[in-house]
């Protein structure tokens, strides 16, 4: 069965059973800041099950394109795919677990032609919280004797997305030990301090992966050998130099997602879903060369290939043809920009017989040249590499860089600026500012450290900060996240940026020109939350701060410095 014949029978049976059929969102969720892309079918729905808005129907099916970006580094293996279709029928506060689980069994059996000993079910089996779901148990034993497991929280619950909404206990429906079909039943309404309340009105959301679908009724290896993804896979094979068949998934995956998310009106940028984008672009790239393709725009060529192939389905892609192409071979030819550079660098160590740390680090640091690039370059030519070295250079630059460096940075190419990085650069200066206000004006930063997880923050100030203080400056902080106020880069001489107000070290230590960064305001501006001479980088705008900022310890650091360790949440 050929994946659109998957997709005709799906619209075409639940549409059967009064189902409205509806179009796909965009990848770019509408009017919800708690999540970057949508990575499931009910995210369009979220208001109508939540009760906010009043659902236009009491049922829908759609088929909704979803970005998944949490499994990215399983992507290559025979199920991962972080852009991936699902096939979803929604009630809202109509039908509920009986016509769930009877229409989810009966496509898979009748529609899909799939035999009953291919079939098993999941249900929720109870916690403190949320009850055993006998109700579920009971209807699967009346449609036939299936194995049926129990399952936790971890497995048979879902929801919500973002930082809270909708969600509920589920059923999964396995073929051949493959789940393909998640059935929620939304009677949940899950709050940010993640309280369950019960939802007013009860709701089925359901999700069944096309592609894994397809992979397993044809009983082919992967999700990479049904039909559609067929074509885009060869086509990459046909440019290798050197097979590599993790390499032609991660490969063929990645350019559907950047194909849709350029579609949809993503750009590649340093934040949030630009970001995303840019990584898988990136990705693609790293791993072409790894496998000797060398040509030009390959990425806008296997795109073609993408969009021929969906148009038919997604007519945004030929919409959208020109910008998918002119994005991709921009973005390409700066990230090759980059690796030539290395390339160049590398050249001076092609006569060693080994390449130190240090050197594997400074390419990857300061040219931003992959280490797997530099490994297998090196492999090519004979020469070792000193990869403990490696790690230990880039322990310690993680130590020493006041900006600190994501973890995953050390596998490779990963740009140094990461959005949550960003993020915590911004939060320390709110932190510096909220301290000073609460505190006194005595405090200065003495020092901090940055991960993508979490800030570490010096500051003079000469005892320990009481529950009172450390709430205030929480609150301070947490006040301004999320606002629309915007970051603002001036450069300037450091005599004036003192004069006009901005906190920092005026030693030697700086030259001519410095670059203040000043929220909600400027350089000139008189009132402001916060003016500091600094390096960057930072957010353009307090609003793309995800989460809130919590203080989770305050210790001495030495004397009269004291330390926070602060996340955001
Ligand atoms: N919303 C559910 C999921 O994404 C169906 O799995």
């Amino acid at each position: 069965m050929t994946v659109n014949e998957i997709r005709e029978k799906f619209l075409k049976y639940f549409e059967g059973k009064g189902h409205q059929v509806m179009s796909s969102s965009s990848l770019i969720p509408k009017d919800d800041p708690s999540v970057l892309l949508t990575t499931a079918g009910m995210q369009q729905f979220k208001d109508w099950f939540s009760g906010k808005v009043k659902p236009e129907h009491n049922r829908a099916a759609t088929i909704q394109k979803c970005v998944r970006t949490g499994d990215i580094d399983e992507v290559g293996d025979e199920t991962h795919l972080t852009f991936f279709e699902m096939l979803g029928n929604f009630s809202f506060g109509d039908y509920f677990k009986e016509e769930a689980i009877k229409w989810g069994y009966e496509f898979i059996a009748s529609e899909l032609g799939v035999s009953d000993e291919r079939i098993h079910f999941t249900i929720f089996k109870g916690d403190k919280e949320v009850p055993r779901d006998n109700d579920s148990e009971r209807i699967i034993k009346k449609i036939g004797s299936f194995k049926i497991e129990e399952c936790d929280r971890a497995d048979n619950f879902w929801g919500p997305t973002g930082t809270e909404g909708p969600c509920g206990p589920t059923v999964e429906i396995y073929v051949d030990g493959v789940e393909v079909w998640n059935l929620v039943f939304n009677e949940y309404y899950q709050e940010a301090n993640k309280v369950l309340l019960p939802l007013e009105t009860k709701g089925v959301d359901t999700g069944a992966g096309l592609e894994r679908i397809a992979a397993t009724l044809n009983r082919v290896e992967s999700v990479f050998e049904t039909d559609e993804f067929k074509e885009i896979v060869a086509f990459i094979n046909g440019k290798m130099q050197k097979k590599d068949k993790k390499a032609e998934r991660i490969i063929a995956d990645h350019a559907r997602t950047a194909t849709f998310l350029i579609a949809d009106g993503v750009r590649p940028s340093n934040l949030d879903k630009g970001y995303i984008l840019r990584r898988v672009i990136r990705r693609i790239i790293r791993y072409a060369r790894l496998t000797g393709i060398t040509e030009q725009n390959i990425c806008s060529e296997i795109a073609k290939i993408v969009i021929d192939i969906y148009k038919s389905n997604y007519p945004e892609l030929e919409r959208e043809q020109k910008h998918i192409i002119d994005e991709l071979n921009l973005e390409e030819a700066k990230f090759v920009k980059v690796i030539e550079a290395g390339l160049k660098k590398f050249e001076h160590y092609e006569d060693n017989k080994e390449i130190s740390g240090k050197e594997a680090f400074d390419l990857f640091a300061t040219y931003g040249f992959p280490y797997e690039l530099t490994v297998e370059m090196a492999k090519e030519k004979g020469i070792k590499i000193d990869q403990a070295g490696f790690e230990a250079e880039f322990e310690k630059h993680q130590e020493v860089s006041r900006k600190g460096v994501d973890k995953k940075f050390a596998g490779g190419l990963e740009n140094k600026e990461d959005p949550k990085i960003i993020e915590y650069h911004t939060l320390a200066h709110l932190l510096l500012a909220a301290l000073r206000e609460v505190l006194g004006e005595h405090v200065h930063q003495k020092g901090a450290n940055i991960t993508a997880e979490r800030l570490r923050f010096d500051f003079s100030h000469p005892e320990k900060m009481t529950d009172i203080e450390k709430q205030k400056v929480e609150e301070w902080v947490n006040d301004k996240l999320g606002r629309d106020l915007e970051v603002n880069l001036d450069e300037t001489d450091p005599k004036t940026a003192k004069e006009k107000g901005a906190e920092g070290e005026f030693s030697s230590k700086y030259g001519d020109k410095v670059k203040v960064y000043t929220i909600g305001g400027n350089l000139d501006s008189t009132k402001f939350i916060s003016k500091e001479i600094c390096g960057g980088p930072h957010v353009g705008n307090l609003s793309e701060i995800k989460g809130r900022f919590r203080i989770k310890k305050e210790e001495s650091s030495s004397a009269g410095v004291r330390r926070i360790k602060g996340v955001l949440e």
